[in-house]
């Protein structure tokens, strides 16, 4: 199947697999058990903002850093810019925070409160370089306003 028709679908079972449950820590825990097993990636998960940091949420793959400041990292830079942010080798981008030395790429797609504020990122690794496009950015962000109806952030 290809990238387009994977997200497709991916999306849909996303939202089904989360509506109508009102626990955040297992519907987003859900979520990136569904995200990364169906797309193979290194490690999926979220990061919430909590205290002026983004502070680390449910998610599938090693175990990862605890905090992030606003602006530093890939996360923190999503964050602060409110935008979407493809990276496609991490050594390349100042100031990555190396989780694991087994990430070479990643996306940061953030997630918004009813306001538009940043309540929170999804965050993806992956142990290839250059994992992610336009076409993941466009539809992670489908999934984040999924993620963002559906759960209570
Ligand atoms: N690499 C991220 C930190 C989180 S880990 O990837 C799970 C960053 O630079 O924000």
């Amino acid at each position: 199947m290809d990238k387009e028709k994977t997200y497709e679908l991916l999306v849909k079972q996303v939202e089904s697999l989360i509506e109508g449950e009102i626990n955040p820590a297992g519907q987003l825990a859900n979520a990136a058990a569904l995200m990364h097993e169906t797309m193979g990636w290194w490690w999926t998960g979220f990061y919430l903002v909590k205290d002026d940091m983004l502070q680390l949420g449910p998610f599938q793959g090693p175990v990862a850093c605890y905090r992030i400041k606003r602006g530093k990292g890939v996360c923190g830079t999503a964050w602060h810019e409110n935008r979407t942010v493809v990276v496609d080798d991490v050594e390349q981008f100042p100031g990555h925070i190396a989780c694991s030395s087994e990430s070479r790429s990643e996306i940061v797609v953030p997630l918004h409160d009813n306001q538009g504020a940043v309540v929170g990122v999804i965050d993806i690794d992956s142990k290839d370089l250059a994992t992610f496009d336009e076409v993941d950015a466009r539809w992670l962000e489908e999934i984040a306003h999924v993620i963002e109806r559906q759960v209570n952030l």
